[in-house]
């Protein structure tokens, strides 16, 4: 069926199917072609406009998905590790939780420790560029996600959490693993992937704070274990679950930023070229693909109250879908949309959320993609696409499974 006559319904199970969440744009202007807000059901309401999800990201009244709140959405979560985990850090949690989390991580992420971490985030991708030179010598193909795009967030993050080196190439499965219990679920089971990546990681993390409470170290596990036994703000597991939080959130979505920032720059060599001449451009280049391309697609809300959101009444309990990547495209927020513009200016997408919630991560995640990406094209000018890429099956979390590229 064209996606131009395509009912609301429709168009949302067609974004559950692999050809869907492999392109999901189509299925976004469908959706769109309703309005902003699209109520499927009583109790859930689609949001596609810019300003719509803007707002509710605001919304005091509108929950993150927290324990009470998924028992209402998935009763018998509570039997499986992947959310028991899940719940108990800083994004899926709510007043006062959240603040209480967030407080306790966010001396972290100040502008001056990240200003500060520069100079080993250079280092490491240029490593990792070297690296790449490397494998991909006398044009052989490299799968950029697993020998680049992962390792990249994964060198910066390990190094900032104190992951040992040696240790950095076990998490890919795990973390991809864990990612697949966000997504829209039909039948509990679809959990069991998430919950075997979330026993693995809590384990580890369970071993890592106790090593580090021996013997304490300058890195963040040690720094926090330390601030937690001192002060006593966070359970001990509530200190886990926030450290694998901070672990996948800080690799997932970075790799596929990175990814598929490249994918763009190969299919648009006229601004690949102009990205390697003048590496000013990246921080343009970035904050586009974040919109154009995002690597989070959707989040998910719930009405506490009955609430009137833009003349829509609520219920308690209501659903709402914020597909941020549709509103990313929205045409009363961005001219031509659908077009990949690295130099436009006022660009404000959705992709690092908003509100309480909003990324802790992104000044890093930013950080790492403008100096990756540049690196990577000013390197290997005729880098191109060895063969088809791959998709994940998965539509909240968006990126490759595989791309393979040749270095030129
Ligand atoms: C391209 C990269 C990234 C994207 C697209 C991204 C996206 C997001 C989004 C959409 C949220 C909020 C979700 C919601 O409102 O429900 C979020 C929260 C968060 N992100 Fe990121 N993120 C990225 C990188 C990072 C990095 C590098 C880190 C850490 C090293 C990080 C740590 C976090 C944390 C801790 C939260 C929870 C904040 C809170 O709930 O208060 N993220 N991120």
């Amino acid at each position: 069926m064209s996606t131009s006559v395509m009912d609301p319904g429709t168009a949302m199970m067609t974004l559950m199917t692999r050809e869907g969440k492999r392109d999901p744009y189509p299925l976004y202007e469908a959706l769109r072609s309703y309005g902003p807000l699209l109520r499927l059901g009583p109790d859930q309401l689609v949001v596609t406009g810019h300003a719509e999800c803007f707002r509710a990201l605001r919304e005091p009244g509108l929950l993150s998905t927290d324990g009470p709140v998924q028992d209402r959405m998935m009763p018998g979560w509570r039997d499986h590790s992947s959310w028991v985990w899940l719940a108990q850090n800083m994004l899926f949690s709510n007043s006062p939780d959240h603040e209480r989390y967030r407080r306790f991580f966010s001396g972290a992420f100040t502008p001056r420790r990240i200003a500060e971490m520069r100079p080993v985030v250079e280092r490491l991708i240029d490593e990792l560029v070297d690296r790449l030179a490397e494998l991909g010598a006398d044009g052989r193909p490299v799968d950029f996600m697993a020998e680049f795009a992962f390792r990249v967030p994964m060198a910066v993050v390990g190094h900032l959490i104190g992951i040992p080196k040696e240790d950095w190439p076990d998490f890919r499965g795990p973390v991809g693993d864990i990612t697949t219990a966000l997504e829209p679920i039909r039948d509990l089971a679809q959990l069991d992937r998430g919950d075997g990546g979330m026993d693995w990681m809590a384990d580890y993390f369970a071993d890592l704070v106790a090593k580090r409470r021996a013997d304490p170290t300058d890195d963040l596990v040690s720094q926090m274990t330390r601030a937690r036994d001192e002060g006593g703000e966070l359970s001990e597991e509530e200190l886990i679950a926030n450290f694998m939080l901070l672990l996948v959130a800080g690799t997932e979505a970075p790799m596929d930023l990175i990814g598929n920032a490249m994918r763009l720059a190969v299919e648009h060599p006229q601004h690949a070229d102009r990205l390697r001449e003048d590496p000013e451009l990246a921080p343009g280049f970035i904050e586009e693909t974040l919109r154009f391309d995002p690597a989070a697609q959707a989040l998910n809300r719930m009405a506490a109250t009955d609430l009137d959101f833009f003349g829509v009444p609520l219920t308690a309990g209501t659903k709402v879908t914020l597909l941020i990547a549709a509103g990313n495209r929205d045409l009363r927020r961005f001219a031509d949309p659908l077009t990949f513009d690295p130099y436009r200016s006022g660009n404000h997408a959705l992709t690092f959320s908003g509100g309480a919630h909003f990324c802790l991560g992104a000044a890093l995640a930013r950080m790492m993609a403008e100096r990756a990406i540049p690196q990577v094209l000013r390197r290997f000018p005729g880098i191109t696409l060895a063969g088809e890429p791959t998709f994940r099956d998965q539509l909240v979390q968006r990126g490759f499974d595989q791309l393979p590229v040749k270095c030129g």
